[in-house]
C-alpha cells in the first residue's frame, strides 16, 4: 500500500519510527523501496553527491525535477519529497511556481529549508494543495552564513529559535519536519511538543524517523561526518545494505551514541 502523509502521522501515533533514504535515480528508487523505506528523498545533495560540487549551492529547479521525475518512474509505493533548490523560494510566488514543477515530476511534497521567515511561504503552498515538509538546524544551503557545516543549536538561545520555529512552521501548515546536525536533548524535546513527524539525521534516536544520504549509508564518502554509518560494512550487497539501514532504523539500534551530539 501506498506511503501516504496520514499514514506517516498514523506511524508517529503509534510510536513506529519510519526509514528515509535519499534517491535521485529510478533504479535505486526502486531498491529504497525494495528495502522496505517509507520514503524516498530526491534532495538537492545531489549537486554535492552526484555533481561532485562542494556544496548544494549551484543544484537548479530544472535539475531536480528531472531527478524527481526519474525517482517517480522507479517508486513502487514511497512518499517522495522533492527538495526546492538555493533561491527557488525566496517570495510565496516563487515558492509556488517553482514547487509546482516538481510536484508535476511527480513528489508528493516538497522540502524548504528555513525557519519562521517561511512561514507564509508554507502556508501559500499548501493552500495551493502543496504539502510541505520543513527542514531546521543545519540547512545546508545556508552553509555561508553559518561559516561551514557545524552542528546548529547547542546554546539554550540557539535551542530556543530552532524550537520556536518548528513549533511555527508546524502552525504554518508543514507536515514534515527534517532536523540536521542538532544536540540529541533538543530533536527529542522538538519531537515530543510537535504534533507533526519529525526526521532526524544527526539529531540523535529520539525522533520519529531517520534520513541518510545514500552514498553515504553505502560507504562512497570518503569523509563521512560523525552521524554516518557505513551499512555496507557486514553486507554483501547494496541491496542488504539498504535493508539494514531500514531495519537498524526501526529497532532503533540506528542512530546509536556515537552518531549523536549532545
Ligand atoms: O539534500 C539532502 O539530501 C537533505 C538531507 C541531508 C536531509 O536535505
Amino acid at each position: 500500500m501506498a506511503v501516504t502523509l496520514h499514514s506517516l502521522q498514523e506511524r508517529k501515533r503509534q510510536r513506529e519510527r519510519f526509514a528515509v533514504i535519499t534517491a535521485y535515480d529510478a533504479t535505486f528508487a526502486r531498491a529504497v523501496c525494495d528495502a522496505g523505506a517509507e520514503v524516498i528523498l530526491v534532495g538537492d545533495s545531489l549537486g554535492m553527491v552526484l555533481q561532485g560540487q562542494d556544496s548544494t549551492l549551484p543544484v537548479t529547479i530544472e535539475q531536480m525535477a528531472y531527478h524527481t521525475a526519474a525517482v517517480t518512474r522507479g517508486n513502487t509505493g514511497a512518499l517522495i519529497i522533492a527538495d526546492m533548490p538555493f533561491m527557488s523560494y525566496d517570495t510565496p510566488q516563487h515558492a509556488c511556481l517553482h514547487a509546482a514543477s516538481l510536484m508535476r515530476a511527480g513528489a508528493h511534497m516538497v522540502k524548504l529549508e528555513g525557519g519562521h521567515w517561511l512561514a507564509e511561504t508554507v502556508t501559500a503552498l499548501v493552500r495551493n494543495g502543496i504539502p510541505v515538509c520543513a527542514h531546521l538546524g543545519l540547512t545546508p544551503q545556508s552553509v555561508n552564513v553559518f561559516g561551514g557545516y557545524r552542528v546548529q543549536g547547542r546554546d539554550e538561545a540557539a535551542a530556543g529559535q530552532i524550537e520556536a520555529d518548528a513549533l511555527a512552521l508546524q502552525a504554518a501548515g508543514a507536515s514534515l519536519l527534517v532536523l540536521e546536525c542538532v544536540p540529541t536533548p533538543l530533536a527529542s524535546r522538538i519531537t515530543q511538543q510537535l504534533s507533526i513527524p519529525v526526521i532526524g539525521i544527526g539529531a540523535g534516536n529520539g525522533t520519529d524517523a531517520q534520513v541518510l544520504v545514500l552514498h553515504d549509508l553505502l560507504g562512497l564518502n570518503p569523509k563521512p561526518a560523525r552521524f554516518v554509518h557505513n551499512f555496507m560494512e557486514g553486507q554483501s550487497s547494496i541491496q542488504d545494505a539498504l535493508a539494514a539501514y531500514v531495519a537498524a532504523v526501526k529497532d532503533g539500534s540506528f542512530p546509536g551514541p556515537e552518531h549523536s551530539f549532545n
